[in-house]
């Protein structure tokens, strides 16, 4: 770490020291709503519901400045190798600057090839959705999207997010090696108008492979030829070749494309698929928008930058080890999953980009679910849980079903109640105003006592007009350059994924244990979860 930014680090935890006792609340007066949001035309940041002030903002800009944010955002936007484990560039932006100039790697633009690819997609994917091209039983019907991770959460993610827009084909996304899952599917597939997708960038994920010949066996079995109904969506052309599959349905692309960043391209087929070319571009434009602003807006004018030193701020500074991402939003049921993928993937290592150990905690813990749902379930240890959880609220002025406007205002009611719920709280007294009138003495204490809400709970609300294609494209941007400049400041590596691959190893060693051969070399108690599935009928 640069002295420069030890001391911005410092800097920022005395005065924290300072103001961790005071409440969020006494902190309104002057325009502070105003003061403590970044908008755009159509996007609302709101995080005046936080124990930020003006200087723990100024602190939190000179960290970023420290961290030299402005030149590691040059360097990815320019097609530097900023991956430095795998020596790659880091380019998802360019697969939706679609109307912008040149990007180039190793002094080649990139970006004739990505126009390329696109216009492939577009047009396999008109000939799915109008019918000129068919299965052996005619018209496509379904399709199945078989990947994993960033093969899977990003369209499965965007398919569900733009569901008022699909006017394709079904769409099922399989992902998990269990057969449930891929059965449940088939089950209800037709082969012979079925087009099956494997993506994989590396087409060598396992369980994507597996579940990819369980698809293909499926369906040879109604079908001469199966191959002709598979389309694959990967960087190993020469592995798709090897599994059948006709180069005119291959879509690939470069290895800087991280995983978890690929629903812009190739990745996305399914989506584009199923909500149309058309819809895809706007959807690319939201994030090429996004891109823009990421690269042009100052200060506490950057979406993307504010969200993420707010989260710097209650991570690293607060010590708060989780946040919750409540989408206000049904359609965006899946986004925590896509978050969990994106955030946790890039931001969860332990060693700083030079190698030496992390001296702050890395990302935080990534979860939530839709709301009004989590209200009914999870909300309760929110309120009044001994741990405080930052919360990130999504809530659009409109949905999609005008005649149902009315629920839709109870849906947004709702989402704004919570929010100053955890930031107002209710004390003693207040608790004990409601319950007056059926306890006293001792027992209107304790009573009393169970209604109180500690507040001073902090949260951010994203604002938005409506969940459209080209929306979404902007709120998926916005999450990856709010990753994007949390990695920078923690000085990782936001775009390699080492921490996955133990696992996989000693997967493929313990397979044939599992499948009878000898446990004994392994610790006590992997050999006896062994022996006792294998007793068990494993
Ligand atoms: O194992 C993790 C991972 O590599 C993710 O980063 C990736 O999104 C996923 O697996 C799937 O990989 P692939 O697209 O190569 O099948």
């Amino acid at each position: 770490m640069t002295p420069e930014l030890q001391k911005a680090w410092d800097a920022l935890r005395a005065h924290h020291k300072d103001v961790a006792d005071r409440r969020i609340k006494t902190l309104f007066h002057g325009d502070r709503a105003a003061a403590f949001s970044a908008q755009t035309e159509d996007l609302k940041l709101d995080y005046a519901k936080t124990n930020l002030d003006a200087e723990g903002v100024q602190l939190l800009l000179d960290l970023a400045r420290a961290a030299d944010l402005e030149g590691r955002r040059a360097a990815m936007f320019s097609g530097a190798p900023i991956n430095e484990t795998e020596g790659r560039a880091v380019l998802h932006t360019a697969l939706r600057n679609i109307d912008g100039g040149p990007v180039t790697v190793d002094g080649q633009d990139v970006m004739g090839e990505v126009r390329d690819t696109l216009a492939r997609m577009e047009a396999f994917a008109k000939s799915v959705r109008d019918g000129s091209f068919t299965g052996q039983g005619g018209r496509i019907t379904d399709v199945i999207n078989i990947g994993i991770g960033g093969s899977d959460l990003g369209p499965a993610m965007g398919t569900l997010a733009l569901a008022p827009y699909h006017d394709g084909p079904r769409c099922h996304f399989v992902s998990n090696v269990d057969p449930a899952d891929i059965a449940q599917v088939l089950e209800v597939c037709n082969p012979e108008t079925t087009l099956v997708i494997v993506a994989s960038k590396t087409f060598t994920t396992i369980e994507t492979m597996t579940n990819a010949r369980t698809a293909k066996a499926w369906m040879s079995e109604r079908v001469s030829d199966p191959a002709a109904q598979f389309a694959a969506l990967s960087t190993a052309e020469d592995k798709t070749a090897a599994f059948g599959i006709d180069p005119a349905r291959v879509f690939g692309f470069a290895d800087w494309v991280g995983g978890r960043y690929s629903m812009w391209g190739p990745i996305g087929l399914s989506l584009m698929i199923a909500v149309g070319p058309r819809a895809f571009r706007a959807f690319l434009d939201g994030g090429a928008q996004m891109d823009r602003h990421f690269q042009a807006a100052e200060g506490t004018d950057n979406l993307p930058l504010m969200l993420a030193l707010v989260g710097i701020w209650h991570n690293q500074i607060c010590g708060y080890a989780t946040r919750a991402v409540l989408p206000y939003d049904n359609n965006l049921s899946r986004l925590p999953a896509y978050l969990q993928q994106l955030e946790m993937e890039s931001n969860g290592k332990g060693v700083s980009m030079d190698g030496a150990d992390l001296e702050v905690h890395s990302g935080p813990v990534v979860w939530g679910e839709p709301g009004t749902n989590g209200q009914h379930a999870f909300y309760q240890l929110i309120h009044q849980g001994t741990r405080v959880i930052p919360c990130e609220f999504l809530v659009a002025a409109r949905g999609h079903r005008d005649e149902l406007h009315h629920q839709h205002q109870l849906l947004v009611a709702n989402c704004l109640a919570q929010s100053e719920a955890l930031m107002t709280g209710r004390d003693l007294d207040a608790a004990r105003a409601k319950v007056a009138d059926r306890f006293e003495g001792d027992e209107l204490e304790r009573q009393a006592k169970h209604r109180v809400f500690p507040g001073n709970r902090p949260s951010v609300t994203l604002a938005y007009p409506q969940l459209t294609p080209f929306r979404l494209g902007q709120i998926i941007a916005l999450y990856e350059h709010r990753v994007f400049v949390e990695g920078v400041i923690l000085g990782i590596n936001s775009f390699d994924q080492w921490g996955v691959e133990l696992g996989k190893e000693l997967a493929t060693a313990l397979q044939p244990i599992v499948e009878g051969a000898d446990a004994s070399g392994k610790d006590g108690s992997t050999a006896g979860l062994v022996g006792f599935l294998r007793d068990r009928g494993l």
